[in-house]
């Protein structure tokens, strides 16, 4: 039986990726998480009985821990979702982000090379090293154009900067150790299990409890989104068939504006749990989700839109993206009606939904 570790394998995309290989692979599954706010053991219920899967609670920077869990386990598969990942927080303390991005991914790294290193030469030629990137190292497009493989990297966040270092570390450990990496670059995810800070799953649980809808700036940044299923059945192609030392990006063609999304979402509970019939917002006399959206100062350095170019993956490896926007944010809307209990169990302490990411204009204004 082969193995695979999955680093941030706690978190939203890693837990569905860990619940969708145990289903379409005969693979021990170990994951390693540092369970920081946004990683939790409730994101990993339904493998938890599992035979084939294990748990390490470990920071990826620990090169000791990291090298245990290679010597215990023999991974012919890492693939490395572990990071802080909220722009906002990277505002408001940059910090984090360099320990777990840039660090970890370092101390991963070395852990992963020495391992390596170690092994006899046809199992060295067959494992793989997958580092999971995001569009966002790409910077900011204009109205027109794509990003693709050749696209400059130009990170405008620190949260896109310490992924654009640690994709640089990814790369020079392929070019100079001949490590098996692979790069994958995917744009904004949504789906079950997502942290309420980010929009869609935020925008979901505040009109749920009849809290104001923020959208930044004058909502017309685009974003193009894919089910997280759908980026997790393009990660197992990757780590499949895909080239050694190549970077692919990953995306739905499903550009839209975050008014739209929200607008979306509101359409979405009117028809599952209309208004009317939510206490919460008839408790303050509104008719409709919609009347819940409001546009709130930007954040600083925003970038305007993100649009991925997927030729070469639908191309070489034959992946292309199954589920449509509108069916994958049906079932997305649902998830969380059905889950109120995981929301509010995963915030717990952590967040209560306020703005974040507002601390450099705030600097700016004195
Ligand atoms: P998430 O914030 O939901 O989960 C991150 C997980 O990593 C958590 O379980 C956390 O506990 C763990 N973690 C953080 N620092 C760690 C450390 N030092 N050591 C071990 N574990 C640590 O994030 P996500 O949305 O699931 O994103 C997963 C990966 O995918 C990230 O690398 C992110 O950059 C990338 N990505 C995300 C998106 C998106 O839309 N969410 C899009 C493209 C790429
Ligand atoms: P987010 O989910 O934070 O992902 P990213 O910044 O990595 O793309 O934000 C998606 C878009 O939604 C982004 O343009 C910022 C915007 N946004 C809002 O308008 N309101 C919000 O409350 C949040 C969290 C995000």
């Amino acid at each position: 039986m082969q193995t695979i570790i999955v680093t941030g394998g706690a978190g939203f995309i890693g837990s569905n990726f860990a619940r969708i290989a145990l289903r379409k692979k005969d693979w021990r599954l170990i994951v390693i998480d540092k369970l920081t706010y946004a990683g939790s053991h409730l994101n990993l219920s339904e493998i938890a009985n599992d035979p084939r899967y294990s748990f390490i609670h470990a920071d990826i920077a620990d090169q000791a821990a990291m090298t245990e869990a290679f010597e215990r386990w023999h991974p012919e598969f890492v693939v490395n979702f572990a990071a802080e990942t909220h722009v906002d927080r990277s505002i408001d303390g940059p910090h984090s982000f360099l320990a777990a991005n840039v660090m970890g991914t370092f101390g991963l790294l070395e852990a992963t090379r020495r391992y390596w290193l170690g092994l006899e030469p046809s199992r060295r030629r067959s494992f793989r090293f997958l580092q999971i990137s995001t569009d966002e190292v790409y910077g900011s497009l204009g109205a027109t154009g794509f990003f693709s493989e050749e696209s400059r990297y130009a990170p405008n966040s620190p949260y896109a900067a310490s992924k654009a270092s640690a994709d640089h570390f990814v790369r020079a450990y392929h070019e100079t150790f001949r490590l098996p990496t692979l790069i994958s670059c995917c744009s904004n995810n949504y789906g079950f299990n997502q942290y309420p800070e980010k929009l869609i799953p935020l925008t979901i649980s505040n009109a749920i409890a009849g809290k104001e809808l923020p959208i930044y700036g004058d909502g017309k940044n685009i974003r193009d989104w894919l089910f997280v299923e759908d980026h997790c059945e393009a990660l197992l192609t990757i780590l499949s068939r895909g080239e050694v030392g190549q970077r692919y990006n990953i995306g739905g063609r499903n550009e839209r504006t975050n008014l739209e999304v929200v607008t979306e979402v509101c359409a979405v509970l009117e028809e599952v749990f209309p208004a009317e019939s939510n206490p919460a917002l008839t408790a303050k006399g509104c008719k409709s989700y919609r009347d819940l959206i409001i546009l709130v100062p930007d954040r600083p350095g925003h970038d305007r839109r993100y649009a991925i170019d997927c030729t070469r993956i639908e191309r070489e490896l034959g992946w292309t993206s199954r589920i449509s926007f509108e069916m994958g944010l049906r079932a997305t809307v649902r998830w969380y009606l059905l889950n109120r209990g995981w929301c509010q169990a995963i915030q717990g302490e952590h967040y209560d939904g306020r703005r974040l990411g507002l601390s450099a204009a705030r600097a700016a204004e004195r």
